[in-house]
């Protein structure tokens, strides 16, 4: 069949625990890199939940100095991540600790290595370099979605929120992933199924992008398999452990596949979509991921059969993953968000580089235009 012809390189630089409870081990990993740690945080759920406390208390019992940057917002934009950055500077910290979602871990990833180099977002975004390595960094995923924890990118929003665009540079790899799922139990089932969704597409994506190979193919797979199967489990029961689990490793899955493999069409679109209207990532992936399974098809005919009945339904994979979207109650139709017809030139410029590139079939603006009609 042809598949093990094909080239496949597996780079996973961050050193990744992964298991219910190993936050506890935190304190004993950060204090290697030093006696100051940075706490990067998001909204109050890190409160709500207890994670904070479970944070703040195995860094102190190992005696280190923790200071705190809460209140990181959902897409993050250029001035976030400025004042984050002047910040740290003064913090002045031996190692940054990321914990949140995917959003709150790219910017502890942009802020260690921003702090390093000097410099602006815009800077970056318009091709300077990021020469030195950045400030030691450990992120932690309390949502199982992104894959942040293992990849070398940060998605910012500019300040006006027309775009999305990633820095990206090998100096921002997390050192260190802990990836522990019992983070995860207190996630509600909106998030559950938007991040879900994300590290669900992601997976899909790599698996059939044009930089696909054997090694990656095994862990997407898996990580397709598990979404599949638990994402409506933890959407109905929040506190099954189980699902939590196997969501948090599709999700790790996730990041590993897509930083070695590329993503598709679905995310270049997600960008614009989501940024415009407000949608959150995983959702806006989900919203054009069936149309551009169907476009894709004939190129990966035999992957998207093979994995057609992990959706627990009896079909090819276009209707299998619609109506896995009909059972989770998401809407794949542009107008039930809101978009409007006279921004699809827009959403077209803004979809283009990244991550389209790796689709395993070009297109056009005019094919994409057709693709958004059909999507209406
Ligand atoms: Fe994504």
């Amino acid at each position: 069949m042809g598949m093990y012809g094909l080239k496949s390189m597996l780079k996973v630089p961050t050193q990744v625990v992964f298991g219910d409870n190993t936050i506890e081990e935190l304190g004993s990993h950060a204090k290697k890199f030093g006696k100051r740690v940075l706490l990067i945080y998001g909204g109050n759920s890190i409160f709500k939940s207890g994670n904070y406390d479970r944070v703040t208390e195995t860094l102190r019992r190992e005696g280190l100095e923790i200071k705190e940057y809460g209140g990181i917002t959902h897409d993050p934009d250029e001035d976030l991540v400025q004042r984050a950055v002047e910040n740290a500077l003064s913090a002045n910290p031996d190692v940054i600790v990321g914990i949140g979602g995917g959003s709150v871990i790219d910017i502890a990833k942009a802020v260690s290595v921003m702090a390093t180099n000097g410099g602006t977002v815009s800077d970056y975004w318009g091709g300077r370099e990021f020469t030195r390595p950045s400030i030691p960094m450990i992120a932690i995923p309390t949502t199982s979605g992104t894959g942040a924890e293992v990849t070398k990118n940060a998605v910012i929003s500019n300040k006006e929120k027309t775009f999305k665009k990633s820095i990206r540079t090998d100096y921002m790899t997390p050192e260190i992933a802990i990836i522990d799922p019992t983070l995860t139990l207190t996630v509600p089932p909106e998030v559950t199924i938007d991040t879900g969704l994300d590290a669900l597409i992601q997976n899909l994506e790599a698996f059939t992008s044009k930089n696909a190979g054997p090694i990656t193919d095994t862990l997407a797979i898996k990580g397709i398999e598990l979404g599949a199967k638990y994402l409506p489990i933890a959407v109905e029961n929040p506190d099954n452990l189980e699902a939590r689990e196997a969501l948090s490793l599709g999700s790790l899955f996730g990041g590993i596949t897509l930083g070695n493999a590329g993503l598709g069409l679905a995310h270049g679109l997600s960008h614009p979509i989501g940024i415009k209207y407000g949608i959150p990532h995983g959702r806006a992936c989900a919203i054009v991921m069936p149309k551009v399974i169907e476009y894709n098809y004939p190129a990966r005919k035999e992957k998207y059969d093979k994995i057609a009945g992990l959706f627990g339904e009896e079909c090819d994979a276009v209707s299998g993953f619609r109506k896995f979207l009909d059972k989770l109650g998401v809407s794949y139709r542009l107008r039930d968000y809101g978009v409007k017809k006279e921004d699809f030139p827009m959403i077209i410029e803004y979809s283009k580089g990244g991550s389209r590139n790796f689709n395993p079939i070009p297109h056009s603006d005019e094919t994409v235009y057709k693709m958004l009609e059909e999507m209406y």
